[in-house]
């Protein structure tokens, strides 16, 4: 008699109680003895049951008990089978979870049968129910293709043939439809699965719904297309990785052209050493707000961007957002050469010229002013009270009357008054005022 591993040598189990392989609880309801009885009725017995080890672990086995009669049907003993059920157990209850873990994916599984033409479906899971809205029933027998649609030629096609021609793996995204014809896009893995022999015999695939993704990226994507301002990623090494459709049109690049060389190449000589620490501050984890420098077009002409980027360190990145803000700048520098020809009248003028905001401040004060007040321009900026101080005060409330009436109309006041100059002496001004108002009435 061969006993099960672990059971007990031999030798020891010989001149053993049948009992001896029974758990204590067994033992206490009385199991040896009324298999026994079974056994002496039926002649055969087989069940399975926990018995203990030498070591005292339980372990599942089946027995198979046969009773031996001698020719005059008289009992003459039993034969006892233990077969060690444990392996084959372990082996079904992997199976059960592995099949737990099929039912219960999200993602959709499909099992073809590789030795039959046309590979057909001979499993798909409840993942693949949900996803395709199929039944099991219905698409066994039938090959994966039927997901796809009139406009769904796809390269990621190609990809899937030679993958299946030379039974390797393969990933790939698709374009399918549901049973209700709605499209969604499937991320699907396919591998092959061989038999005893090695020979190929299975593919499973796993298909995950990703339509939401994708259709998130798409929308982004239409963003990115649209936008007239000038988007793009770079890397640290200061080249473009992507760039929208605004890059060719502002600078009349081709986008293979901007691709091509470091960005820095396209920032005005001037201007390239502060757009490099710019790029270095972004690759160290800053965000730049509103830097601008100028970018040369293929034209040769120079084209004012304004920049707005974020690092995106993990992957060594830097996306950036350029305004076109080439016309704000000539605006804004013709407004300065106007100021500047406007400064150099009024800084020159002999006459004490200023300007008022409307809280009554002094914004501007010509250098003539220390002339005949002896007081600076600056003490004027910033001593609103100054004013008031060189008019005598005799005659104060009358001029301080006459310049609040002359800023409630847009016309021109005047009255003569005199000053009390820094070195204490009497000075008649002519003094002449207008408010003036901007276009939308302040
Ligand atoms: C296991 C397995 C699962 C597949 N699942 C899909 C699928 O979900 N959607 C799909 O469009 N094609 C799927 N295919 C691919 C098609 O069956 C077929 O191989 C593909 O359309 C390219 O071959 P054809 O040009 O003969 O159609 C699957 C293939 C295999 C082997």
């Amino acid at each position: 008699m061969k006993a099960p591993t672990g059971v007990g040598h031999l030798t020891s189990l010989i001149g053993q109680n049948f009992d001896h392989f029974f758990c204590e609880a067994d033992i206490k309801q009385d199991k040896p003895q009324q298999e026994i009885e079974i056994i002496v009725q039926t002649g055969r017995y087989e069940w399975e049951a926990l018995i203990v080890r030498q070591d005292g672990r339980k372990i599942r086995c089946c027995k198979t008990i046969t009773a031996l009669y001698d020719r005059l049907q008289k009992l003459q003993g039993f034969v006892v089978v233990i077969r060690d059920m444990t392996e084959i157990q372990e082996q079904q209850i992997r199976l059960k979870l592995l099949e737990k873990a099929i039912l219960a994916s999200s993602n959709g599984i499909i099992i073809t049968d590789a030795t039959q033409a046309n590979n057909p479906i001979i499993y798909v899971n409840p993942g693949f129910e949900k996803i395709t809205g199929y039944h099991a029933e219905e698409v066994k027998g039938l090959n994966p293709r039927f997901l796809q649609g009139k406009d769904t030629k796809q390269p990621a096609l190609e990809k899937l043939r030679a993958a299946i021609t030379t039974e390797n793996n393969c990933y790939v995204t698709l374009k399918n439809y549901r049973k209700d014809h709605t499209v969604f896009w499937n991320e699907l893995t396919i591998s092959p699965i061989q038999d005893e022999q090695e020979k190929l015999a299975h593919y499973v695939g796993v298909q995950k719904d990703i339509t939401e993704k994708v259709e998130a990226q798409m929308e982004c994507d239409r963003f990115f297309s649209l936008s007239i301002d000038m988007l793009c990623v770079a890397n640290f090494e200061g080249y473009f990785v992507r760039l929208n459709p605004a890059w060719e049109k502002t600078l009349g690049y081709t986008k293979e052209e901007l691709l091509s060389q470091p960005f820095l190449n396209f920032v005005h000589s001037d201007d390239r050493q502060a757009t490099q620490a710019e790029a270095e501050r972004i690759a160290h984890g800053n965000k730049t707000i509103a830097f601008e420098n100028p970018y040369l077009c293929k034209d040769g002409s120079y084209r004012w961007l304004m920049w707005n980027a974020t690092p995106f360190t993990e992957q060594s990145l830097i996306y950036c957002v350029g305004r076109d803000i080439t016309e704000r700048k000539q605006v804004e520098q013709a407004l300065k050469k106007s100021e500047e020809r406007f400064r150099t009248i009024a800084d020159f003028t002999h006459d004490w010229e200023y300007w008022l905001n409307p809280e009554r401040k002094f914004i501007y004060v010509s250098p003539s002013c220390e002339r005949i007040t002896g007081y600076t321009p600056n003490e004027f900026i910033e001593n609103a009270n100054l004013l008031k101080t060189i008019v005598h005060p005799r005659d104060w409330l009358i001029v301080k009357q006459y310049l609040e009436e002359s800023f409630e109309k847009e016309q021109i006041y005047s009255m003569d008054f005199p000053i009390i100059n820094r070195q204490g002496e009497t000075r008649w001004i002519a003094h002449r005022c207008q408010s003036v108002y901007s276009e939308d009435g302040r």
